[in-house]
């Protein structure tokens, strides 16, 4: 488990769109840790509310940490009406995030293409787009202008989150189903097609993996587009956790790869799987490591 859990104070929580907060702490802790796709686990002030809720760093501004979320039941609603100068109790920063892993986007050092210009692309809808910013704003301070991040929204709920990417990625498509509601008419997957291919001749692109974070089908999707065009992905798994740091094994969840949490297992077909905890082992995984629910 990383950090304590501990009380912060409420530096701002604000409504920023249609059933959308962003609640920022000020926590000089979990501030100096936290890397891109890792979560807070935020205890509810609310005796009958036993778990935590999780959200992704959106961003770290100094000595604060931002969250930003939907209201989607009692905890968050709860979160939302907190007044500025409350203390909140969280723990953090917690998992596994998009970069770590050696020679990332953001570890230059052992990066063999860091001084050269890469194309990202952040794949994401609906809650999904919080770690997304978070990811793209460390992507451009790590590389210093030579990273293009280019952005596909599926699903856009709110054109708030579109904006907000706009201020740091260089292009956003988004898809929807809804006419005139998007660039694209369609999924993520058509957008795409229409539009990421251009962007796939050079090698190096074709190293840096894509950020994919939202819905469980839309990843599926996205992360088998990728592979189809020789792109590797971190994909930022949905689940619903318990605990929070590892120990209730309420986020277990069987990958193809044998090495890393518990294993390996023999499936039916007599293949080696292994067991991980998406809280502890993730939430990012690499895309070709996960087996995908079936819709
Ligand atoms: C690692 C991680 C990071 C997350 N980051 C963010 C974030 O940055 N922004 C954000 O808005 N949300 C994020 N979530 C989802 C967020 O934790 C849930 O929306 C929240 O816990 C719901 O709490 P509640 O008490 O309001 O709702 P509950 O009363 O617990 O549930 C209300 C509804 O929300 C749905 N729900 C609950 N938990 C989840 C979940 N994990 N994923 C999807 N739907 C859920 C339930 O199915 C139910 O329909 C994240 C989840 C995880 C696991
Ligand atoms: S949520 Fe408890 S082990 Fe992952």
């Amino acid at each position: 488990m990383s950090g304590m859990r501990e009380k912060y104070r409420i530096v701002e929580n604000d409504w920023v769109a249609h059933g959308i907060f962003e609640t920022v702490v000020s926590a000089p802790q979990i501030a100096e840790k936290a890397r891109p796709g890792q979560f807070l686990n935020v205890y509810i002030p609310d005796g009958p509310m036993l778990l935590p809720r999780p959200f992704s760093v959106s961003d770290v501004r100094g000595s604060n940490i931002s969250i930003i979320y939907k209201v989607k039941g009692g905890g968050t609603a709860l979160l939302s009406e907190l007044a500025e100068g409350c203390e909140v109790e969280a723990l953090g920063p917690l998992g596994t995030g998009f970069f770590d892993y050696p020679g990332s986007l953001t570890d230059l050092g052992r990066d063999h293409f860091a001084d050269r210009k890469v194309t990202v692309f952040l794949i994401g809808g609906g809650l999904g787009i919080p770690p997304l910013l978070y990811a793209a704003r460390a992507i451009k301070a790590a590389r210093h202008g030579r990273a293009q991040i280019v952005a596909f929204l599926g699903y856009p709920g709110d054109p708030w989150y579109t904006k907000q990417l706009l201020n740091h990625v260089d292009k956003v498509f988004s898809a929807s189903d809804m006419p005139g509601r998007a660039d694209i008419s369609g999924t993520v997957i058509d957008a795409m097609d229409a539009k990421a291919r251009g962007y796939l001749g050079d090698r190096e692109t074709a190293n840096a993996p894509a950020l994919i974070c939202g819905p469980e089908a839309m990843m599926s999707a996205a992360a088998q587009w990728c592979a189809g065009h020789g792109l590797k992905s971190r994909v930022s798994l949905e689940a619903r956790l318990g605990c929070g740091y590892g120990v209730c094994r309420g986020c277990s969840r069987v990958f193809k790869s044998p090495e890393g949490g518990e294993g390996p297992y023999m499936d039916y077909s007599g293949t080696k799987r292994t067991v991980k905890k998406v809280c502890v082992h993730g939430p990012v995984f690499w895309g070709d490591e996960i087996i995908w629910k079936k819709p």
